[in-house]
């Protein structure tokens, strides 16, 4: 007889979910090869750290650990109104911006109704909508051989709308594969999104656009009230650790996201760590310019060397690595560099790197070419 399982009384759309697959962590390596000095390039942090500030702030805060933080993220969310020209009722803060997305998808979508998402867009869409029970609609990426391979296909993906969407994920620039969509067509898309329909647009990466061409979609919101940005901590920030993003949108979809959100998702270290990041903005923009110019002298070495490079408006690269990509993955570790492998995003080709130190980039260009 099969032993009883109690795990597979859970509902049908959350026992076929497949979960999340992480970044390896360091410490897990230095168990498995016994070696030191190992660096991750895997998660896509910041390894320039937080600022010295919201370092000094979080340890103050740990005084206060015993009460509940300010579930209403106040002081936070009045700094970042004013930073980003909206209302701090506009605001709704997430333990990261993953948080966040569940969320909407939580707050929109029910079985019967559909969300529609890019193939190989952030690996939280596709989980986040399953597990509310709706019907996520994958809409195939532009083919490797265009001008922004794997990236969104806009208007593959307007097509994909109908009377049963609620939701359209766009996550620009797109994790895993850093491709962008342009200003202009984005803003065509948005206007052609009929009302019954939220789109979720996801600027994780925001700080790194560079001199690339992607538009700053709070600046959409009073425009289109089906809006919704996403934006994290977790990156240029560097406090990927303590968790906390949010999401900026119009007020009453702030107030029925605030209806489904934990009272105190975001703990008082991260409310102190945030706060206080955002009153150093040279640090952030120090770690921003590292990783942009790294973004651009990596990516011309690995091209010169013959790795196809996809083109990335993030703090990362998908390579293609070829069909030994998992050996050339295992080649890194024995090096002590975590890489990420993206067969769960059915990549097995591929793998994307972090853009780490200059030392650090040159440490992985060295084992790589
Ligand atoms: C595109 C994208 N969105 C959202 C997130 C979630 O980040 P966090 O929950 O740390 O804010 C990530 C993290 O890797 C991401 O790549």
């Amino acid at each position: 007889m099969s032993p009883f399982l109690p795990g597979e009384l859970a509902v049908d759309n959350v026992r076929t979910l497949a979960p999340y697959v992480p970044g390896k962590p360091i410490e897990e390596l230095e168990r498995e090869l016994g070696i030191t000095n190992i660096i991750k390039l895997a998660s896509n942090e910041n390894p320039f750290g937080p600022s010295p500030q919201a370092i000094e702030a979080m340890q103050r805060a740990l005084a206060d650990s015993w009460l509940y933080p300010d579930g209403s993220g106040h002081l936070l969310k009045q700094k970042l109104a004013s930073k980003l020209g909206v209302v701090p009722n506009q605001i709704t803060l997430g333990n990261g911006s993953n948080d966040a997305l569940v969320l909407l998808a939580e707050a929109f979508l029910k079985p019967g109704v559909e969300a529609v998402y890019s193939q190989y867009a952030f690996a939280v869409y596709p989980i986040a909508i399953q597990a509310t029970g709706a019907k996520g609609v994958m809409v195939p990426a532009l083919p490797p051989d265009s001008q922004m391979p794997l990236g969104h296909d806009l208007p593959a993906m307007a097509r994909a709308i109908n009377e049963r969407t609620r939701v359209v994920f766009i996550a620009n620039p797109n994790n895993p594969t850093g491709t962008w969509v342009d200003a202009a067509p984005l803003e065509a898309f948005i206007a052609a999104v009929p009302r019954h329909v939220m789109v979720a647009l996801d600027e994780a990466y925001f700080e790194y656009t560079g001199g690339l061409a992607l538009q700053n979609g709070i600046e959409w919101l009073a425009r289109f009230p089906n809006l919704v940005v996403f934006r994290t901590f977790s990156k240029a920030y560097g406090l990927a650790g303590v968790r906390v993003g949010f999401a900026v949108s119009h007020a009453s979809v702030a107030d029925m996201l605030n209806r489904v959100r934990q009272a105190f998702n975001v703990s008082c270290v991260a409310l102190a760590g945030a706060a206080a990041a955002l009153d150093d903005p040279a640090h952030v923009a120090a770690a921003v310019r590292v990783a942009v110019a790294e973004r651009t002298r990596v990516s011309a070495l690995l091209k010169q060397a013959g790795t196809r490079v996809i083109p990335s408006a993030g703090n990362f690269l998908l390579l293609h690595a070829g069909a030994n990509a998992r050996e050339r993955f295992e080649q890194l570790l024995r090096k002590g560099i975590i890489v990420r492998p993206v067969t769960n995003y059915q990549l097995p080709e591929h793998l994307r790197v972090t853009l780490g130190t200059v030392e650090q980039n040159d440490r992985f260009l060295r084992a790589w070419l």
